[in-house]
């Protein structure tokens, strides 16, 4: 039994391929969450409701931050575009530019 959407043959997928797509797949349905919950806070007329349903969303981000970090920690690519990427300052596309010339692209 599985929920996950796979595009392979299971058994054609490596261990860490698809440990990899348990990790992706959480990360998307944590960050859905957060979508879904903010809406819902953003529609209802109902104080105390708006009030868990924005806690909630706030205990989806820890989720997905966790699963973020689980991924960077088990994908060299992934990790090092996240540390290219996250908590830098300045114009993020520019900072692909700045990337490029570091690496002489
Ligand atoms: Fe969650």
């Amino acid at each position: 039994m599985s929920s996950e959407v796979l595009h392979v043959a299971r058994e054609k997928l490596s261990r860490k391929t698809l440990e990899m797509h348990y990790a992706i797949t959480s990360l998307m349905e944590e960050l859905e969450a957060v979508d879904w919950y903010r809406q819902r806070a953003d529609d209802t007329v109902d104080a105390e409701l708006k009030a868990i349903l924005l806690h909630n969303a706030r205990e989806e981000l820890e989720h997905a931050a966790m699963v973020l970090e689980w991924i960077r920690r088990n994908d060299a690519e992934a990790g090092a575009q996240i540390k290219e990427y996250l908590f830098r300052e300045g114009s993020i596309t520019g900072r692909e530019e700045d990337a490029a010339e570091a690496h002489g692209l």
